[in-house]
């Protein structure tokens, strides 16, 4: 257990919500006693008073067949009708759904009316295109309009999107078009990230050129204007071919079971999980958790969650749970600190946030710059802080609250996973007293439980394997094309339990505590990465004999990336050793993606293995995060960790 844990545990300040929030807050105490009395008639309840449904349902949940489960099962609605026309039917078509701001400083307001607009234009394209109800798309966009359109598109015609994140490698993009046998890809010519334009359209033409693949269109929204290669018939630019379409688009219903989304995770081996969410269960869910956790007043607040729609926080925190409850929210394309280094804080100033959701990694690095960068700017319309993404260090949680959200608001800790689909754990804004570096509670309606390794449940603060005991509307409903991964990787270990991969433990108030990952799984800046993965994408490097990838503690990112690497016999001294671990952090760079650039490639003589040959991962991150190493009896060669450290010190 790391330092900043046992850290954690020691934290004991509470805060008290104040009155005045408590009585206007969204969310109230009777939804706890209401979700313990009848859990799975409250999700119907849920289900039928913040979706509309086009055939109401009359069974709520099938769990018949674990871990297979429905929800809603006879249901019918439309994803897309949800989040944008009933809101215009009802009136509120008028209101912003969308201020987008762009990097440059260009900037559009969108109301629902004109998303909705947007959407059945694209939907009328995807059809034309010979996308239809089940058919995959994939979509490679930056943080402009036309992914969220896009997506609602998809969704409008039955069709399941795969959002593939703007900074993954051709390898990566290809690997996930290819898994999902998508038949149109959606991107744009780049889009903007630290004052400069990058390529997206670069990165689909040589994803495709890898191997044969079953695409045939590829749909090119213009961004930055920068010239790109066209392949004529398959190449069709967005603004041209939406000019062609009707305006009008009525929205068919489909079963709450139709498959919304894939979107690939990293898993404890090599190869990304497509992870599978469903219609109706998944955003009831979303907007729950959205309505309650950030106490939404759709009327009067500005919504900020600052994550990329690549990842699950954009899918269900960018579009699905904010536009199913009309609120209005920022959408920002680039970095934090372009042009200026307050941007995040200019935006929230200029639009009244009040409501800010982002990640532990962002506030620490806005942490190390000085308060006195936000302090340029009036924050004061802020009213509710959110985190997500690892756990958030108290130190981190009281700056963000004072600093940034002037000492009084509140701040949510919220646990959950691409796979949940939603917030699981986190405490309500005018019910939970806050406690800095907690997830805390179940939201209600989910079960959470705390077991030992052999599946007993943990008493008192002992730490053990986090688990969600009974099944919950956003659950994931399997991994693409591959269900014995799935129930390997979450159900084998505890049965009908879903092993969520977390430790956790409880304090004497029954507050749940994350600490991090007991499997190869890291977590860097609250992005995913596979030990499994990075390391064989060093091993297919020339370079490199063996490799070995540990996640160490970091004080900015939480985790980074730290690899081992034995050369290849005949390339050693063909190069110096820092010139060969900055080859190999390019290339890591290069084939998965820049989130995955080791922080350092060590060059190593040999790695700590068992008698069995089982890397020592243990060790390595021992000489990584800087510590005395531990018990080293196991080892094959006792000698080893000396020659490692020779080369690390
Ligand atoms: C893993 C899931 C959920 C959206 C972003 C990440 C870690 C997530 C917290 C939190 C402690 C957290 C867990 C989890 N995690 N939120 N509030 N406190 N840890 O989604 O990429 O699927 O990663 O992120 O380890 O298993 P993801």
């Amino acid at each position: 257990m790391n330092v900043q844990i046992d850290h954690n545990l020691e934290e004991i300040r509470r805060f008290r919500p104040s009155p005045e929030f408590a009585a206007g807050a969204i969310a109230k105490p009777d939804l706890y006693t209401d979700a313990a009395a009848d859990r799975v008639g409250f999700w119907g309840e849920q289900a039928r008073d913040l979706l509309h449904w086009h055939t109401p349902f009359t069974k709520t949940l099938d769990w018949s067949n674990p871990p297979f489960a429905t929800w809603f099962e006879d249901g019918e609605l439309n994803v897309a009708y949800n989040c944008l026309d009933r809101h215009v039917l009802a009136g509120n078509g008028e209101r912003i759904a969308i201020h987008w701001e762009g990097e440059p400083g260009d900037s559009r307001d969108i109301t629902y009316a004109q998303l909705t607009a947007e959407v059945k234009k694209a939907a009328n394209l995807l059809t034309s295109l010979g996308v239809s109800a089940g058919d995959r798309v994939a979509i490679y966009l930056p943080m402009i309009p036309e992914a969220v359109v896009s997506m609602l598109a998809v969704a409008r015609i039955g069709a399941i999107h795969s959002v593939v994140f703007g900074g993954f490698s051709p390898d990566s993009l290809h690997s996930r078009i290819v898994d999902a046998e998508a038949k149109l890809v959606i991107t744009s010519d780049g889009g903007y990230r630290k004052g400069r334009p990058f390529p997206l359209k670069e990165t689909v033409d040589a994803a495709l050129e890898k191997s044969e693949t079953t695409v045939e269109h590829v749909l090119v929204v213009k961004r930055t204007g920068e010239d790109v290669a066209w392949t004529e018939g398959r190449d069709l630019w967005w603004d041209d071919e939406i000019a062609l379409v009707d305006a009008d688009h009525e929205a068919k219903a489909f079963p709450a079971e139709q498959p919304l989304f894939i979107l690939y995770t990293s898993g404890t081996t090599g190869k990304p999980k497509g992870i599978l969410h469903t219609s109706g269960g998944y955003l009831t869910q979303t907007a729950f958790t959205h309505r309650n956790v950030f106490d939404l007043h759709p009327e009067t607040d500005v919504y900020w969650c600052t994550a990329d729609v690549g990842w699950i926080t954009g899918h269900s925190y960018v579009v699905y749970g904010p536009l199913t409850n009309g609120a209005t929210q920022v959408l920002y394309e680039g970095t934090p600190d372009t042009p200026i280094p307050g941007r995040w804080w200019q935006i929230i100033e200029k639009y009244r946030v009040s409501i800010l959701y982002t990640a532990p990694t962002a506030i620490r690095s806005f942490m190390k710059m000085g308060r006195q960068i936000p302090q340029q700017f009036d924050l004061r319309s802020l009213r509710l802080l959110g985190s997500v993404g690892e756990p958030i260090n108290p130190e981190a949680w009281i700056w963000y609250r004072h600093v940034i959200g002037g000492g009084s608001i509140p701040v949510v800790d919220t646990w959950w996973q691409t796979e949940t689909g939603a917030i699981m754990i986190s405490a309500l804004p005018g019910i939970t007293d806050l406690k800095p570096g907690s997830a805390q509670v179940a939201i209600p309606g989910v079960s959470i439980d705390i077991l030992s390794d052999d599946g007993e449940p943990v008493t008192g603060t002992d730490g053990g394997l986090l688990v969600v005991t009974e099944p919950w509307p956003s659950m994931l409903r399997g991994i693409w094309g591959d269900p014995e991964r799935f129930t390997e990787t979450y159900w084998e270990k505890f049965g009908d339990k879903y092993f969520a991969g977390d430790g956790a433990r409880r304090d004497t108030d029954g507050d749940i505590w994350l600490l991090g990952r007991v499997d190869d799984v890291m977590n860097v800046s609250g992005h995913r990465l596979s030990t499994a993965e990075i390391e064989s994408s060093l091993v297919a490097h020339d370079l490199t004999a063996e490799a070995a990838v540990v996640g160490a503690a970091d004080e900015t990112t939480g985790q980074a990336v730290v690899a081992f690497v034995i050369l290849k016999e005949r390339q050693q001294g063909v190069m110096t050793n820092e010139e060969a671990s900055e080859l190999l952090r390019t290339h890591v760079s290069k084939q998965i993606g820049a989130i995955a650039r080791p922080r350092q490639v060590f060059i190593v003589p040999e790695l700590p293995k068992t008698r069995s040959g089982k890397i020592m991962r243990r060790l390595l991150r021992d000489l990584a995060e800087g510590r005395e190493i531990g018990d080293t009896t196991t080892l094959a060669e006792t000698s080893v960790m000396t020659s490692i450290m020779e080369q690390v010190r």
